[in-house]
């Protein structure tokens, strides 16, 4: 779901881009840890700033970015243009990430999943796109903060089934996470870092079993 003015103006100010440069990031790096290098996507990028972090920040060496919204990709664009081809913005909706399986080592929110009607969907396309082992970076806006009375009247956003941090703690793991660290603040705002474990847990069992029964204290009957 697009912003609406007010939002537009909430997101696109120097206000907004101290936050994500002074605590957002720098809290999602303490919780998750640098990614070394790679290929980082970012979903919802709006302007820009947060591809503009990535870049100096995380040591990712290419980052793809989208936003459902031509109007932010124009802006994105603009801001990006002196990282030439370390940098691709396109428009693109989270619920149908254009691209294959396991194609990034991390994925970055920076406050995008709480606008998509159904959320878990765009969790899943995450999970997806990253590699086994790859790491979700995600800072998220509460049902707390979106069912606000003052909030709902100024804002535009799905009011049905928002998360609270432990409910989007737990879809996390229902999708497949595990958890790495996360914070909340006034129940209204949460950071999370999970990854998508290097082996789907059904092969890491048989391998268990495989490696018992090799050693000979399982009995295979
Ligand atoms: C609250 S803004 C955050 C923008 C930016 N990440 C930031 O932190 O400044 C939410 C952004 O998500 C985008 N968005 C909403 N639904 C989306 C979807 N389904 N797929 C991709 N982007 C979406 C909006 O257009 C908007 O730019």
């Amino acid at each position: 779901m697009l912003m609406n003015a007010v939002e537009k103006a909430m997101m696109n100010n120097p206000v907004r881009a101290a936050l994500q440069r002074h605590f957002e990031m720098p809290l999602l790096l303490e919780l998750g840890g640098d990614l070394r290098g790679g290929r980082v996507l970012e979903v919802g990028c709006g302007r820009g700033v947060g591809t503009e972090l990535i870049l100096a920040r995380s040591g990712a060496e290419r980052v793809d970015a989208f936003d459902l919204d031509p109007e932010m990709v124009a802006l994105a664009r603009r801001r990006l243009r002196r990282y030439g081809d370390r940098v691709r913005v396109s428009v693109g909706d989270v619920e149908h990430i254009d691209a294959e399986d396991g194609a990034y080592d991390a994925v970055f929110d920076f406050g995008i999943i709480h606008h998509v009607p159904d959320w878990r969907n765009a969790l899943s396309e995450i999970h997806r796109v990253l590699k086994p082992g790859g790491r979700l970076y995600a800072e998220e806006v509460l049902e707390k903060f979106i069912l606000d009375p003052l909030w709902r009247r100024v804002l535009v956003h799905p009011l049905e089934d928002r998360f609270t941090h432990e409910g989007f703690r737990q879809a996390l793991i229902e999708t497949g996470f595990e958890m790495v660290g996360s914070r909340q603040l006034w129940h209204q705002f949460a950071w999370s870092v999970a990854n998508k474990p290097d082996l789907p847990a059904a092969t890491a069992l048989t391998d268990r079993r495989a490696a018992a029964y090799a050693e000979g204290s399982l009995d295979e009957r």
